[in-house]
């Protein structure tokens, strides 16, 4: 298990890095903590194998709570960047930590949100035909790296701060604007990085299964086969994985769609250790990161290893599919060609819809959006979860702690499968079996449900049809 682990820093000098993030305003400092102690893990200041000091002991030298500084240190062992032993200490470095309670229980994937939940009257605020600088004198035009993923800050300063470091500062990404692509969602960002493979001598590349079949047909029409890579609890079985003879894989570490597994601290260390080995490449879909419920954030897995880690995502949950706007980082040997690729493609995005975007996010808009949406969905999905435990006894619900749907399970009598959807479909409730998405359909009726495009009451409605159409 693990590195020997080296002494820590001497005396208590090291450790001051820390102080400007404990002395943030209390509402902010435990994000700002974690955010200090994971950049000084990626940075190397704090090398792997550094013995970190008790709780108790830097909770007293940085003048807060200890609690505050236990919830750190699980939410970082969570993610990989430290590991924990119980009773004997906590280390930096991953791949042995224990996991965290969530882990392996987590939530699922996509679903469609609400299009009556478009901030639409917002949004129009920030219009570019409104007062402020045009978008012409903020981006230059036809890079693929222009506005909010400027390369030329000094020439773009507008577009610095409302860049998409607001998003990946979030999720913890290392997202320096070299690395950084602008594209027309994560569906464009897997055709860029699978065409890199290609011409890299790549043939197939791992995905998830079950997994989003939208993976494998990106995969395909960019020339590559597609290789089902199952999933045990805590993300992709890596004996499996070994096996493929991929090099890469394309993965949703931190809501697995569609089964809503979030990948287990000691998984993401031995995805990342496989990469190295196999001088490979992990594709991260953020693609649902910004809904969740009952559960801490997991970090990206890119924050960890951003050589060889690409990181993808989009606005399409959190506003429209339709905007096509989305946004990839890429490991710093790969950036130059699969920048140029996206200019050879289309001259990168249109520079007013960056430009709106930008300036919704610059005035907090954006913020104030999803803590809106994340309440409605909240009660949304509380809706379904009830309505389906009283209408369908029997019924095992589960990946409800983040993302736009759930997987609903019903025991055997309430089969066969076919016969189910086919009474639901005939009651005008349109359900999705689980099987769509490359699960072998069992003897009971496996249902992908999604709630964000749904007032509660005509959720709970639903499921009234949808019961007595199949009982
Ligand atoms: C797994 C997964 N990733 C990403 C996306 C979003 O793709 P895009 O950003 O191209 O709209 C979806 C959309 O349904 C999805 O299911």
């Amino acid at each position: 298990m693990g590195q020997r682990p080296v002494d820590g820093p001497p005396g208590h000098a090291a450790w001051e890095l820390l102080l400007p993030a404990a002395a943030a305003p209390a509402r902010s400092r435990g994000r700002s903590l974690r955010s200090a102690l994971r950049e000084a893990v990626r940075s190397g200041r704090l090398a792997s194998g550094t013995r970190l000091p008790s709780s108790r002991a830097l909770a007293a030298d940085l003048g807060v709570s200890r609690g505050l500084l236990t919830e750190t240190y699980e939410q970082l062992t969570a993610e990989g960047y430290l590991r924990s032993d119980r009773g004997s200490g906590t280390w930096v470095g991953g791949a042995a930590g224990p996991h965290h309670p969530w882990c392996g229980t987590a939530p699922p994937g996509p679903g469609t949100r609400a299009w009556t939940s478009f901030p639409v009257s917002r949004t129009s605020r920030c219009s570019p035909a409104r007062p402020g600088p045009p978008p012409t004198a903020r981006c230059s035009p036809n890079s693929p790296t222009t506005c909010w993923a400027t390369r030329t800050p000094a020439a773009c300063p507008g577009c610095v701060r409302s860049s998409p470091a607001c998003w990946y500062v979030r999720r913890d990404v290392v997202a320096d604007p070299e690395r950084l692509v602008v594209c027309s969602g994560v569906a464009q960002a897997m055709t860029l990085l699978a065409l890199a493979l290609r011409a890299r001598g790549h043939t197939a590349v791992g995905v998830e299964a079950p997994g989003s079949p939208e993976h494998g047909t990106l995969v395909t029409a960019a020339g590559l086969t597609p290789v089902g890579v199952p999933l045990d609890d805590d993300g992709v079985d890596m004996g499996a994985l070994r096996e493929r003879n991929v090099r890469a894989v394309i993965t949703t570490p931190a809501h697995q769609f569609p089964s809503g597994v979030a990948y287990a601290a000691r998984r993401r260390a031995e995805l990342l250790d496989w990469a190295r080995s196999v001088d490979g490449l992990v594709v991260e879909d953020d693609y649902d990161g910004d809904f969740r419920y009952d559960r801490a954030p997991v970090g990206a897995l890119q924050g960890l290893d951003p050589e060889h880690v690409a990181y993808t995502g989009s606005v399409s949950k959190s506003l429209a599919p339709g905007l096509r706007l989305g946004w990839l980082l890429v490991p710093d040997g790969l950036a130059e060609e699969v920048v140029e690729r996206k200019r050879v493609m289309d001259l990168g995005n249109p520079t007013l819809d960056q430009a709106l975007l930008a300036r919704f996010v610059e005035r907090g808009d954006y913020d104030r959006h999803l803590r809106r949406c994340q309440r409605a969905y909240r009660d949304r999905r509380d809706a379904l979860v009830s309505a389906l435990r009283e209408q369908l006894p029997g019924v095992r619900v589960t990946g409800i702690a983040a993302g736009l749907h759930v997987i609903a399970r019903l025991p055997g009598r309430w089969g066969p499968q076919d016969v189910f959807l086919e009474r639901a479909a005939a009651a005008g409730v349109a359900v999705r079996p689980l099987s769509d998405y490359g699960t072998p359909a069992g003897t009971g009726v496996s249902l992908v449900l999604g709630y964000a495009h749904l007032p509660p009451a005509r959720i709970t409605e639903g499921v009234r049809l949808l019961a007595e159409a199949v009982r």
